[in-house]
């Protein structure tokens, strides 16, 4: 299990930065959960935060623990066995980071060197299996072979594949579709529907694609945790003015999406001054939005908006 208790991160130089601000989920083991957010709204702070990747100037406070395990006290050498063997990570960019020059079965096989001190040549043998389980037939002939050899959907489950082949338990994905076409993000969703055992985390700006991969949906605003709850409650009624207005701006509704038309100014939010942030783009608001609204929970479904105060 995944803990964060009221993380937040501040970035602190000339103009400090709130860039995560008080979030908490509790991921259970085998769950799926997509985090949806605009550019600049804390997504990959979050993701680095865990893995404790964020540069010196960045404060972290609450806490982060897996399985019980505080990952902001690990020491470095401990983070080392963390990320990759308990805890691995996907970038994006559509399998564009696999090695042109090494053939594909080294690189899914890699991490269990690191890991899990296989020679180089057992890694090789154990990334059989693993192409196998990704639904990669001729599975011994594609470890032998380089990966422009590989369709886009090839690469994309091979890079998969090497992300849970030392044996995590969590799997972070940040915005594994990004710049990619459609029939790629299809790709894309295809590939994490494999990962079955493990728990999976996943940031995305794209809300279909949330719907796919996610069975709870985390939506972030402005550093914050905005909405949370089942993929299909979310999606289907959502409660927050930002996610209904992200959703009614969504191409299939008529209107193109803008994402740069969502984003909030840091100005908006850096102050002192409290309030709901989603304020002044908020077409229902009412007096008491000039207070910071609490997370408040509908039956699960959480959400960070006055209008549900009474119904908490
Ligand atoms: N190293 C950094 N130093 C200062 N500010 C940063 C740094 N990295 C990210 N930020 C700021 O933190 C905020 C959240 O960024 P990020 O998590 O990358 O957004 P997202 O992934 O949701 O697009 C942004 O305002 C960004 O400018
Ligand atoms: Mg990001």
């Amino acid at each position: 299990m995944l803990e964060l208790n009221h993380v937040s991160v501040e970035f602190m130089s000339d103009n400090n930065v709130l860039a995560v601000d008080d979030v908490s989920l509790r991921l259970l083991d085998g769950s799926r959960t997509a985090i949806i957010g605009e550019t600049g709204s804390g997504k990959s702070v979050l993701l680095l935060a865990i893995l404790r990747l964020l540069p010196p100037n960045a404060v972290v406070s609450g806490s982060i623990a897996a399985d019980g395990e505080d990952l902001l006290a690990a020491d470095s050498k401990r983070m080392q066995q963390i990320r990759g063997g308990i805890i691995s990570y996907i970038p994006q960019g559509g399998g564009a980071s696999l090695n042109p020059l090494l053939k594909v079965g080294f690189q899914v096989g890699e991490p269990l060197i690191e890991h899990r001190k296989y020679t180089k040549r057992q890694a090789f043998e154990a990334s059989i299996p693993l192409l196998r389980r990704f639904n990669l037939s001729h599975e011994e002939e594609l470890a032998y072979s380089y990966p422009h050899t590989f369709s886009g959907g090839m690469r994309q489950r091979a890079m998969v594949a090497m992300g849970i082949a030392a044996g995590p338990k969590i799997v972070l994905a940040d915005e594994p579709t990004k710049g990619l076409d459609e029939k790629r993000v299809r790709m894309v969703a295809d590939a994490l529907d494999l990962i079955e055992d493990e728990t999976l985390l996943c940031v995305t700006h794209d809300i279909n694609f949330a719907k796919s991969v996610g069975r709870d949906i985390c939506v972030m605003y402005a550093a914050q945790q905005v909405e949370f709850g089942d993929s299909k409650e979310v999606i289907g009624h959502p409660l927050h003015p930002y996610t209904r207005n992200m959703m009614a701006a969504m191409p299939e509704n008529g209107m193109r999406y803008q994402e740069s038309g969502f984003a909030p100014s840091h100005d908006s939010y850096t102050d002192e001054a409290g309030g709901c942030r989603y304020l002044n783009r908020c077409r229902e608001h009412m007096e008491r939005c000039a207070v910071t609204p609490p997370l408040f929970d509908i039956n699960g479904h959480k959400v960070r908006c006055w209008k549900y105060a009474s119904s908490n």
